[in-house]
């Protein structure tokens, strides 16, 4: 029986209130002036409440404190709270470094369990800007985020250092004996002076950002022996339940094949369990002035519980990371319940092709005609290949029936892309300069980083068969190829194609990222959809 972790993990939460009395924070923060003030870097800048807990310039000399972005150091307080002073280095402050300061802090107070306040208190420097706080109460929430399924007595014993979940169904905060519960709650003080209002706003929405993103990573960190296409469209339908407006639509193998969906029936035949199509639903609440009745955001995410490459089989090694294969359907999943959250006044929907891609008796092979949604016929050259075979599917679905003026499809598509762009940047293709634009300035505002990539015509008469259509597979670059082949579902409409296969996945913790899952492209769609909006 697979174990069952309860998702989402609950995560740090961040509240925001003015400061009343000098008292003694629980963090500290400490930056360098910009470099263009200080050459050499070295000038350190204290943030507010230094004082309280015993730190001044000449401390940070002797201790050798270094304000790196990312750093924490313990302050030995003289006070009754020993253990929990902590000095957060937050570099220049630029958002990536308040990001990674966040990150780091509940790292450091979940490390130090028990001995950690349950409520972490830090002051922000006078004049921190909106984007700042948003920024570091981004990095708290996601930095939070841990993944694990334990055998702990059925609860929830999760922090970014150590425990996790256990696999009853009924979860909890109980944990196995011993323990520690994570701190919960971060407070942002805010320095007398600077206005409460537009900082609280900023730390609202970036946790709307940093839950969506942490819901993200558990789909994709869930083991697949759980995760299969009927778990993942029935778990987020689950989800969707909870968002009012929200409509979810699973559809089975059976309704699949009497729609032509012949790429998510051939990549789901060769396992046991059938493919699914999910498909959520957001139309705004009413019509009101701000609704923006002309946009319809289709995004169409690939849903691959399992890889293991099918016929044309995958190497054992590696072959287990395969189960983060459904990462673009997760960020599409967790971008359709943050819309619905948030009321967005635009019509956005997410389809997600569900499926397992095994090998069997009863596999598709190299060599298969497949007939996608549209009509067209494809020749399939490797059954590895497989995210495009779904991803047609819904994208010609999304044309035929859904009227959409912007289509975006994201997706962990090629092994190439991660050679092309390393593991931390996705790779953009557009047919539209100013949806590329609007997509790299969404990523920026978020933290998630986007690299043009061309759709080279050369190569595009490679995905044309002698026996088919179109060949699935051709020689060549194989992130541009691939993106060459999608783009002939795309019926001319302004389209954009993510290939996340590099920055879906982190081998080690850097900045508010942790290792597993990221949850890319998640905070960008979400930002994406909001720039639709008045
Ligand atoms: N899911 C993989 C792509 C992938 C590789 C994602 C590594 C994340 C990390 C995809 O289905 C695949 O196997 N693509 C093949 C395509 C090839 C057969 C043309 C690849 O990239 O090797
Ligand atoms: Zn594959
Ligand atoms: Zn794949």
């Amino acid at each position: 029986m697979p174990v069952t972790p309860k998702i989402p993990t609950p995560l740090v939460e961040v509240r925001v209130r003015a400061r009343r009395d000098p008292g003694v924070p629980d963090a500290v923060l400490v930056g360098h002036p910009p470099s263009e003030q200080s050459p050499a870097g070295e000038q350190l800048i204290l943030g507010p409440g230094a004082d309280e807990i015993g730190v001044d310039e000449r401390w940070l000399a002797r201790h050798r404190v270094r304000a790196t972005a990312g750093s924490v150091q313990v302050v030995p307080l003289i006070t009754a709270r020993p253990d929990h002073g902590w000095l957060v280095g937050a570099g220049v402050g630029s958002t990536r470094e308040w990001r990674a300061a966040g990150a780091a802090l509940v790292r450091t107070t979940s490390a130090a369990g028990r001995r950690a306040p349950p409520l972490v208190q830090v002051h922000l420097p006078a004049g921190t800007s909106a984007q700042q706080a948003a920024s570091l109460a981004l990095g708290c929430v996601v930095g939070s985020h841990c993944y694990r399924v334990t055998g702990g007595g059925g609860g929830f014993a999760g922090s970014a250092g150590g425990g996790g979940f256990a696999g009853s169904a009924g979860g909890g905060f109980a944990g196995s004996a011993g323990a520690a519960p994570p701190p919960t709650t971060v407070v942002f003080i805010v320095t007398p002076g600077d206005r409460l209002g537009p900082l609280a706003d900023a730390v609202a929405r970036a946790q709307l950002l940093g839950r969506a993103t942490g819901l993200a990573r558990d789909l994709a960190n869930t083991p697949s022996g759980l995760k299969d296409p009927a778990w993942l469209a029935g778990t987020a339908a689950r989800l969707a339940a909870t968002v009012p407006g929200l409509r979810a639509t699973v559809r089975d193998e059976h309704w699949l094949a009497e729609h032509g969906f012949g790429g998510v029936l051939a990549v789901g035949g060769g396992s046991a369990r059938p493919p699914r199509l999910l498909e959520l639903a957001w139309h705004p609440p009413d019509r009101g002035p701000e609704v923006n009745p002309a946009e319809h955001l289709v995004l169409v995410g690939k849903g691959i519980t399992f890889d293991t490459g099918g016929i044309s089989i995958k190497p054992a090694e590696g072959m287990h990371l395969m189960r983060t294969d459904m990462s673009g359907g997760a960020a599409v999943i967790a971008t359709l319940l943050a819309v619905g959250q948030l009321a967005l006044p635009l019509r956005v929907t997410g389809l997600v092709p569900c499926a397992e891609n095994q090998v069997s008796g009863s596999a598709f092979r190299p060599s298969d005609v497949v007939r996608q949604v549209d009509g067209t016929t494809t020749e399939v050259t490797n059954t590895d290949a497989e995210g495009r075979l779904v991803l047609a599917d819904a994208l010609a679905y999304a044309v035929r029936t859904l009227a959409p003026t912007t289509l975006v499809d994201v997706a962990t598509l090629t092994g190439a892309m991660k050679v092309s762009l390393g593991l931390r940047t996705g790779g953009l293709f557009t047919s539209e300069p100013g949806l590329a634009e609007r997509i790299q300035v969404a990523g920026e505002a978020v933290g998630e980083a986007w690299w043009p990539m061309p759709l080279i015509d050369d190569h595009a008469d490679g995905v044309r068969s002698d026996i088919a259509d179109l060949r699935q597979c051709p020689p060549g670059p194989g992130g541009i190829t691939a993106a060459l082949f999608l783009r002939e579902f795309t019926a001319g409409l302004p389209w954009a194609h993510l290939d996340i296969a590099g920055p879906a996945r982190a081998e080690e913790s850097y900045d508010e990222v942790n290792a597993g899952g990221t949850g890319f492209a998640t905070r960008t769609l979400i930002e994406l959809a909001c720039s639709f909006t008045g």
